[in-house]
């Protein structure tokens, strides 16, 4: 890969509301079967919704709002939080990579940020839940040391996908 198409992993700005809509309506649109919420759901979102969200998330030590770049352009997403009732485990939401962007380690970059920044934090383990079909996703998760664990359950209510819970425990120095 060139330099000029570099893969960066920043945290979301204040301002970049639209980049952050724009993303993650394309991510439920392309992939509806990774993910809990839907297209449908999201779109009624107000544009003060998504504001809330973003500014929400960017102004919380709890929670990581992440864009992956390759260059200068927009290639992914991934959002890390805090279990709020459960302060030593970090969840990882929202993973996805454009797919013109697939394959170059953007998704592991994302993944590799939130999971850095979890053992900043101290906590004990990053937790996510990945829809058992999603084999590209499973295989990331696993190559990065991710092991399922619990029972599979239903994606969303109603829908006959399921999803698997994976978890990476944070080594203690
Ligand atoms: C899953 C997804 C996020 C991976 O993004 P990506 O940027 O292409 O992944 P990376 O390039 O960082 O891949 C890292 C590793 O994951 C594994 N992997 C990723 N995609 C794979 C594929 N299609 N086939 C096999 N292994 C794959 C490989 O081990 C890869 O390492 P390698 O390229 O050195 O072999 C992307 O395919 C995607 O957005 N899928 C749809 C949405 C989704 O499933 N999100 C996850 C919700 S839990």
């Amino acid at each position: 890969m060139q330099d000029s198409c570099a893969i960066t992993v920043r945290k979301f700005e204040l301002d970049e509301v639209s980049t952050y809509r724009s993303l993650r309506l394309a991510a439920l649109e392309e992939s509806p079967d990774a993910f809990g919420s839907t297209l449908g759901a999201e779109r009624l979102r107000t544009t003060e919704e998504w504001a809330s969200r973003l500014q929400g998330g960017c102004n919380s030590e709890l929670d990581l709002p992440l864009i992956g770049q390759v260059g200068t352009t927009a290639a992914g997403l991934a959002w890390g939080k805090v279990d709020r009732s459960d302060r030593t485990v970090v969840h990882v939401y929202q993973m996805w990579v454009v797919p013109e962007f697939r394959r170059c380690g953007v998704a592991r970059l994302l993944l590799r940020t939130i999971v850095a920044w979890a053992a900043s934090l101290e906590t004990r383990a990053v937790h996510l839940g990945v829809a058992s079909a999603q084999s590209s996703a499973m295989r990331l998760y696993l190559s990065e040391g991710f092991v399922p664990f619990g029972q599979v359950e239903s994606l969303r209510l109603g829908a006959a996908l399921l999803s698997q819970r994976m978890r990476f425990q944070i080594p203690r120095a």
